[in-house]
Formats: structure tokens, C-alpha cells, sequence
């Protein structure tokens, strides 16, 4: 029988978008059966994920100052931040797979897993979404040049899970809680339906995975007797480069169980 963590390795070493998401799909599918049939700890297995996941020869990846800025009024300005959406939801379904597989080992209740695997399955989603309106639009995933730098997180994590915690969901998804609604807006106005549709089913579930990132993070807090904030605090500082940038999205954040002093002690200063 197939182990979560040999599902999860197949997905990261996929390297078209299309059938990375499409495997990944088949694979979230058959972990629920698989639980459904009583599948526990013992199912999730072992395994070596690559130290980076495999990615189609294009787009051509870019350091972030390199991508061009377009206006956000202009088609192109939106195909570009379509863009560069659908390559933040490509990067975030290997982010959740490298999660199961990277720490499968470690000892967690098996919803652990469930909620990864959820939230892959959910980007695998987006990011076909963010795909199928971008060829509406006439352009593509891989048509322009895409942020080289969107895998550092996970190096950075990679022996630390509580560090993956604090960095990835709590802190890199909980920024797309932050901008996701100026984008809705800009969409909106150009009358952009189905993007705006996409959008609007993107921002309803990146808040449930924030919400993991801050449940498994006070889950290990409760069980290594530390306390919460500060530690996000130190985590925060150690892995991921730069201030917070406000404004921030108080409510969601606050739905996703994201209180103000876990963010705010990090923020940029001039705005605070
Ligand atoms: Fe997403
Ligand atoms: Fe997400």
C-alpha cells in the first residue's frame, strides 16, 4: 500500500502545474478513503521529499526585483498579478506536501495530516482556478517571469517544524489574507467575473489554513510547555527576512486564531 509520504514525494517531483495539481488531487482523494477505512499513523509512512520540488521549465524564475511591474489598471497589469498568483497557489500545494512528507515522522495526531493534505488539495484548486482564468485572458502559467525566491521558506524550516509553523501558514499565508481583498477590488472593477470568483473561493480558504498553521502551533507549544507568543516571536525572527508589513487584515486573522500581539511586535515600525 501507497504511504501518505510516498503520495506526498510524487506530488514534489511532478513538475508540470496541470498534472502536479492534478496528482494531488487523486492523492488528498484517496488519503480520505483511506482514513475513512480507519487508516491511521501507520499509514503516513516515511519518506526522502526532494530537497526542492520539481517545476516546469517555465515560467523562468526571476529574482523578485527583476519581475516587471505593470499597472494594476492596465490588462496587463492584471494578468500579471493573476500571474503571479498562480504561482504563489503552485508553490503553496508543494508547501503542503513537503509538510506531510518532511514531518511525517514526527509524532502527531493523524488530523495533522488530514489538514495539510486538505489544504494541498485546496491549492491544487487555486491554482487551477488562477490557470483557467489567465488562458481566458489569453496568457498562461509560464508566460511571464515568476519570483525565484518562494521556496526559501521551506528551506530555512527545514529541520524545524515549529519554524514551518510560524513562517509559512502564520506568516506567508496570513499576508494573502492582507492583500487578497485589494485584488477582489481591483478585479471587480474591471468586471472580471471569474476572477473575481476564484479570488473570492481563494480568500475563503486561506483563512482554514492559517487556522491549521496557528492550531498545530499551539498544539506543540501545549505540549513542550511553551508560551505561545514569544515563541512565534523568536521563530519569526530566526526564519523569515524583514518586517510585517501592515495593514493587516485584523478580522481574518483573527478568524484564522491569529491574535494582534503575535504580528504586530514584528511589523514594519513607521506604520505602527
Ligand atoms: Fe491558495
Ligand atoms: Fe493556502
Amino acid at each position: 500500500m501507497t504511504s501518505l509520504t510516498q503520495m506526498a514525494c510524487e506530488v514534489l517531483t511532478c513538475a508540470d502545474g496541470r498534472e502536479k495539481t492534478a496528482l494531488s488531487h487523486a492523492h488528498a482523494a484517496r488519503w480520505r478513503e483511506m482514513r475513512a477505512q480507519g487508516a491511521g499513523r501507520e499509514a503516513v509512512g516515511r519518506g526522502a521529499p526532494p530537497d526542492r520540488p520539481a517545476r516546469p521549465a517555465l515560467p523562468e524564475l526571476v529574482d523578485p526585483r527583476d519581475v516587471l511591474r505593470r499597472k494594476p489598471g492596465s490588462p496587463e497589469g492584471r494578468i500579471a498579478m493573476l500571474h503571479a498568483v498562480a504561482h504563489i497557489e503552485l508553490n503553496a500545494v508543494d508547501l503542503h506536501w513537503d509538510m506531510v512528507a518532511r514531518f511525517g515522522h514526527l509524532d502527531f495526531p493523524p488530523g495533522f495530516h488530514d489538514d495539510w493534505v486538505q489544504a494541498a488539495d485546496e491549492e491544487s484548486k487555486h491554482f487551477n482556478l488562477i490557470c483557467d482564468c489567465l488562458e481566458a485572458m489569453g496568457s498562461h502559467y509560464g508566460a511571464l517571469p515568476a519570483h525565484a525566491g518562494m521556496w526559501r521558506a521551506a528551506e530555512d524550516t527545514k529541520d524545524d517544524i515549529m519554524g514551518r509553523l510560524a513562517v509559512v501558514p502564520m506568516v506567508l499565508e496570513a499576508r494573502g489574507l492582507d492583500v487578497t481583498p485589494g485584488m477582489i477590488e481591483i478585479f471587480r472593477r474591471s468586471g472580471a467575473k471569474d476572477a473575481v470568483a476564484a479570488l473570492e473561493i481563494i480568500y475563503g480558504e486561506e483563512v482554514t489554513h492559517v487556522a491549521y498553521g496557528s492550531k498545530w502551533f499551539h498544539f506543540l507549544c501545549g505540549r513542550e510547555n511553551l508560551d505561545p507568543t514569544p515563541t512565534f516571536h523568536t521563530l519569526v525572527r530566526r526564519y523569515f527576512h524583514g518586517a510585517l508589513k501592515p495593514p493587516f487584515n485584523t478580522e481574518k486573522r483573527a478568524d484564522a486564531g491569529l491574535p494582534p500581539d503575535f504580528y504586530w511586535p514584528l511589523a514594519e515600525r513607521a506604520d505602527r
